[in-house]
C-alpha cells in the first residue's frame, strides 16, 4: 500500500443513498418543457408515425393533455401551432392569423390555467410557408431582412394571444432584435424571447419535418443554420442573441453538441435551454421497441447529460414518459 491507497473513490459508490446524497447533477420536473404540435380544429387528434407517443392535437384535445401532463408536474409548453396545405403561400401569411391553430391554443390554455402554466410558442414561417423555408425567398433561399418583420407579426400575434415567451427557431440575423422591436411596440415589453440561438443544420429534425410538414420543397437549411463544425460561432451566435435582448438562449440539438451546450454556459450567464429534438427522441424510442435499449435507463441519462453538460432547461419529448414513470 502506497500513500495514493488511501484515496479511494469508490468509498463515495457505496450505496444509494450516498451516490444520490453527493450526486452532482439532478434533474427535476421543474427544468422541463413538453412540445406540441397544434392543429386548427377541435376534436383533432392525429397520432405521427416516426414518433412514437407524441400526437398531432386540435386546440380541446391539447387543453386536456396539458391538463393531465399538469398533474405529473410539467408545468410548461413549447408550441407548433400548425396549418393545412391549403393556407400556405410563398411569404408564410397564416402564421400572422390570430384565428389560427397556434393562437387559439395559446388563449385556450392561458385562460384555463393562467400563470400556472407557462406557454412559449415556436416562431417560424417554415409550418406556414408553400416551400418549406423558414422566409420568403429570394434565389432559393431566404431573404433575411424581408423575413424579420413577418417574425415580428408573428410574435406579436403570439403575444396579444397570451404567450408568456416566444421562441423564435429560422436563425435569420437580427431577428431577436426585430422581435423585440416589435413585442416592445405594441405593448408586449414584458413577454420574453427564449431564443434558438445555436441551431445546428441536423439530420435529427427529420421526424419533426414529418409531424409539422415543414420540410423544404427544394435545397436545405444549411444556408442559415449553423454548420454543425463550428463550436466557437456557437458562442458568438449566442452572444449575438443576449446583446439583441435574448432572455433566454437555446443550443438544438442537444445530444451530439453537448460540448457546445458547455461552451455556450461558460459565456453568457441567461439561462440556457437544450433542445432534446424528435430525431433524438425517436431514435430513442425505435430502439427500446426492438429491445435493443432500455428506455428508462437511457432517456435518464440523455436528460442528466444535458444538465451536467450546463443546460438549466430541457426541452424534450420524453418529458411526459419520464415523470409518469419516475425515470428520474
Ligand atoms: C422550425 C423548427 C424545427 C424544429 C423546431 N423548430 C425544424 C427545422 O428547423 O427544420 C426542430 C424540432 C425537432 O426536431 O424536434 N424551424
Ligand atoms: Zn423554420
Amino acid at each position: 500500500m502506497n500513500d495514493s491507497n488511501r484515496i479511494r473513490p469508490r468509498r463515495l459508490r457505496r450505496s444509494q443513498a450516498l451516490r444520490d446524497m453527493v450526486s452532482e447533477t439532478r434533474v427535476h420536473a421543474d427544468q422541463l418543457i413538453m412540445p406540441h404540435f397544434v392543429l386548427g380544429e377541435d376534436g383533432q387528434q392525429e397520432s405521427i408515425e416516426s414518433m412514437p407517443g407524441i400526437d398531432r392535437m386540435g386546440p380541446d384535445r391539447l387543453l386536456r393533455q396539458v391538463e393531465a401532463d399538469r398533474e405529473l408536474g410539467i408545468r410548461s409548453v413549447l408550441l407548433f401551432g400548425l396549418t393545412g396545405d391549403s393556407t400556405k403561400d410563398s411569404h408564410g401569411t397564416a402564421s400572422k392569423d390570430p384565428t389560427g391553430a397556434g393562437p387559439r391554443a395559446i388563449a385556450l390554455l392561458k385562460k384555463e390555467f393562467g400563470d400556472d402554466l407557462l406557454v412559449i410558442t415556436d416562431v417560424c414561417l417554415c409550418p406556414f410557408t408553400d416551400h418549406g423555408h423558414c422566409g420568403p425567398l429570394e434565389n432559393g433561399q431566404p431573404d433575411n431582412d424581408a423575413t424579420l418583420p413577418l417574425l415580428g407579426e408573428m410574435a406579436r400575434v403570439h403575444a396579444d394571444a397570451g404567450a408568456d415567451f416566444v421562441a423564435p427557431s429560422d436563425m435569420m440575423d437580427h431577428r431577436v432584435a426585430a422581435i423585440r422591436d416589435a413585442l416592445d411596440q405594441s405593448g408586449h415589453a414584458g413577454v420574453g424571447i427564449l431564443s434558438y440561438s445555436v441551431k445546428f443544420a441536423s439530420a435529427y429534425y427529420g421526424p419533426f419535418r414529418d409531424a409539422a410538414s415543414s420540410s423544404p420543397q427544394e435545397g436545405n437549411r444549411a444556408g442559415y443554420q449553423m454548420d454543425l463544425r463550428n463550436g466557437r460561432e456557437a458562442e458568438r451566435e449566442a452572444l449575438l442573441d443576449e446583446a439583441e435582448g435574448a432572455d433566454m438562449l437555446m443550443v438544438k440539438p442537444a445530444l451530439a453538441y453537448l460540448d457546445v451546450i458547455r461552451r455556450v454556459r461558460e459565456v453568457s450567464r441567461l439561462p440556457l435551454a437544450a433542445y432534446n429534438v424528435s430525431g433524438e427522441y425517436s431514435a430513442v424510442k425505435a430502439a427500446a421497441e426492438r429491445g435493443w435499449l432500455e428506455e428508462s435507463l437511457v432517456v435518464r441519462e440523455n436528460l442528466t447529460a444535458m444538465a451536467r453538460a450546463g443546460a438549466d432547461l430541457l426541452i424534450t419529448y420524453h418529458a411526459r414518459d419520464a415523470l409518469r414513470e419516475g425515470w428520474l
